[in-house]
């Protein structure tokens, strides 16, 4: 392929090269990315969101890039919730990759099935250093397609063997129970209310919610919390009272400020830089300590980095030249 030439590739063939490479090497490029953050060894500004609340929907533009790579990458991604009564996903994402060398566009790619991996990995990467050992209840609250790709991610990393399970929808606590027990050797059980499903070693939300929807009574001590749907301004997920009790970590104190679940405690004061730990590449680095004693209850704030993509993206990117598959295209 000479420099002028793009490879395009759809999502059928992205997903085809994810199945091709070996998810530990995605896990340790993702947890590697991680470190390099905490180690301040990446570019990558915080994503610039435009909103379009006349559709209930933002469009969040991604650029990153890291020190062990002459690749950079920007990634554009939308989420639009009412898309699913449409038949469409929530979250769309399109991935470029540049080169650093010369600036030159190498790929363009489908970054839906990325997005859908990478926020997964963040969660269970999370959870390896901040959840008990030996946690073998999850629960989960919110049965979208997010928490089919956190359980994805946590099912290798980790000893889970019953999962309790809650969402508004009745049909999709039945479904996931279905998926989850067909995909895994594990027991998954309906819960009738959030509380419920609370009751667990390691509690992962996935709600798109903008009222909390996990009260502070109901988290009992040691518990690891994977807060991931809370990703713009003005979601929130859990009780304020339980972001003072925890001790929490998240993925970029920048993004998360503005658009993770600290932003609500943040923006009414509830909660201040001073209550947050640290990054989650900061303990991935060995910086600063992970989790200190099995009665912390620590919350994980995810927001999605942008070099998380782009450590999957560029495996991608490698393994199709390697065999060979996508369009060429040219500008
Ligand atoms: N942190 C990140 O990196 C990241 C990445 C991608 C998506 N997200 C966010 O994750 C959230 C979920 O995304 P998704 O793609 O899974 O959406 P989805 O629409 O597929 O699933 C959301 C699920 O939550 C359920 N739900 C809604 N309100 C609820 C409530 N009050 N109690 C229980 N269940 C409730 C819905 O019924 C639905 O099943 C969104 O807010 C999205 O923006 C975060």
């Amino acid at each position: 392929m000479t420099e002028q030439e793009i490879l395009f590739l759809n999502q059928d063939i992205v997903i085809g090269l994810i199945d091709l490479i070996d998810r530990k090497d995605v896990f340790t490029a993702v947890e590697r990315a991680f470190g390099q953050h905490g180690r301040k060894k990446v570019q990558m500004p915080p994503k610039t969101y435009l909103n379009f609340s006349e559709h209930n929907g933002d469009a969040r533009i991604m650029p990153s890039s890291t020190d062990f790579s002459d690749i950079f990458g920007t990634k554009i991604v939308t989420v639009f919730p009412e898309n699913s009564k449409i038949g469409l996903p929530t979250v769309i994402g399109t991935i470029l990759l540049n080169s650093k060398e010369t600036g030159v566009l190498l790929a363009i790619m489908d970054g839906t099935t990325i997005t859908n991996l990478r926020t997964g990995l963040a969660g269970a990467v999370a959870a390896k250093w901040l959840a008990r050992e030996n946690s073998s209840v999850a629960g989960m609250v919110g049965l979208g397609k997010q928490a089919e790709t956190q359980l994805l991610a946590l099912m290798p990393a980790g000893d889970i063997q019953t999962v309790r399970v809650y969402d508004l929808n009745e049909d999709a606590k039945f479904a996931f129970k279905k998926w989850a027990e067909e995909e895994f050797d594990i027991e998954v059980i309906p819960t009738d209310s959030v509380k419920e499903a609370c009751d667990c070693d390691i509690l992962v939300t996935t709600t798109p919610v903008r009222s909390p929807v996990v009260k502070s009574e109901w988290i009992q001590k040691g518990t690891y919390i994977s807060a991931i749907g809370a990703d713009a301004e003005g979601k929130q997920e859990l009780d304020s009272r339980l972001m003072m009790r925890a001790k929490i970590v998240v993925d970029d104190i920048v993004q998360a400020s503005h658009s993770g679940e600290i932003n609500v405690p943040f923006s009414t004061g509830i909660i201040s830089k001073e209550n947050i730990h640290c990054e989650l590449g900061e303990v991935v680095a060995g910086i600063k300590p992970g989790r200190e004693n099995d009665d912390e209850i620590i919350v994980f704030d995810s927001t999605g980095l942008a070099i998380q993509d782009l450590a999957i993206a560029m495996l991608v990117y490698e393994k199709a030249l390697e065999c060979g598959v996508g369009t060429k295209l040219e500008l």
